[in-house]
């Protein structure tokens, strides 16, 4: 497709959602600047024909250097950003040190805040453009062991959602796009994070977490709802070229489920049917209610 004029830089391109993103809109006509935080991995992108620059969240000079390499690519303008790059920190919140917590806030929330307020201004100048970020469903809905990446992604709403209320009028438009389960290195990384961080055999919830570990080991969709990526594809174009974009978007069935359940239940209704959720399975990091603690 031929170029269509409009640029967007992309957070977190070297698996997953973020990389079926920034191939989709290019394909689609869009200069899309990808960016990942390791050099391979820019290589990689690079290799493949993208545009591509190193970002890494969780470090300001990066996240500087980026912004200015993009707009040096684009003349200076910047129709839209992508917040994209994150990871889930598995943990029972009781598991959470302080140090532990915060990296996850950092790279989640505080790399994306550093970035967007860098690129406003541009658009505020263009007097156009559009923010899309990439929440989830555990940004309305809270799961057993999730609480990190719980918090994080709340706050990423509650942020959002004064900041599109502060750009009313400036041409800027802001979007959350909140996936369910989607195909990507999410787990894997998750498990990752999880090894690294929290210290299983002597936590109360050693039981619990062995049956979690079993189940971001098992290869294979992590529920039967589980899309692939270019379902949130579908809605960043959306995001991009509607002349009303939405200011949520609910991708996959567990997504509308929980948003519904969250209206009509009471809060306390609602917890019996998210332990109940998280002891099936479905939820992708299945925990066994059954099994005593030890
Ligand atoms: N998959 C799901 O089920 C799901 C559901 C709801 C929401 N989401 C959201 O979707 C987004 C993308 O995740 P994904 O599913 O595509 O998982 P993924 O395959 O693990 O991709 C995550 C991306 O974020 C990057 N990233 C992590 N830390 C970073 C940092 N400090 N600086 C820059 N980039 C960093 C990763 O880079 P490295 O390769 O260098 O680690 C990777 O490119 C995330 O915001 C996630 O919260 C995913």
């Amino acid at each position: 497709m031929t170029d269509n004029g409009k640029s967007i830089l992309i957070t977190g391109c070297s698996s997953g959602i973020g990389l079926c993103v920034a191939r989709g809109l290019d394909a689609r006509g869009y200069r899309v600047i990808a960016s990942a935080r390791k050099t391979a991995d820019v290589e990689r992108l690079r290799d493949e024909g993208l545009e591509a620059i190193g970002l890494d969240l969780d470090d300001s000079e990066s996240i500087r250097i980026a912004v200015k390499k993009t707009l040096s690519l684009t003349d200076g303008r910047l129709f839209a950003l992508f917040n994209n790059g994150a990871y889930g920190q598995p943990g029972a919140v009781e598991d959470l040190s302080r140090d532990v917590l915060r990296a996850q806030f950092e790279t989640n929330l505080l790399g994306w805040h550093e970035l967007t307020c860098r690129i406003i201004p541009v658009m505020r100048k263009q007097g156009e453009g559009r923010i899309i970020q990439n929440s989830s469903i555990l940004g309305f809905t809270a799961l057993p062991y999730r609480g990190a990446y719980n918090a994080s992604k709340y706050a990423l709403e509650g942020l959002t959602d004064t900041l599109r209320l502060e750009l009313q009028g400036s041409g800027i438009q802001v979007s959350l796009i909140e996936p369910g389960p989607i195909r990507s290195q999410f787990r894997a990384n998750a498990l990752r994070m999880w090894k690294q961080h929290i210290d299983a055999d002597n936590s109360v919830h050693r039981a619990r977490y062995q049956a979690m570990a079993d189940r971001l080991e098992k290869q294979g969709p992590a529920t039967p709802f589980t899309l692939p990526p270019e379902a949130v594809l579908k809605r960043v174009i959306h995001a991009l070229e509607s002349p009303r974009p939405r200011i949520r978007y609910p991708v996959t069935f567990p997504t509308y489920l929980f948003a519904f359940l969250k209206r009509v239940l009471s809060a306390r209704m609602l917890d019996r049917v998210l332990m109940a959720t998280e002891g099936s399975g479905k939820t992708g990091y299945r925990v066994d209610r059954h099994r005593r603690e030890d």
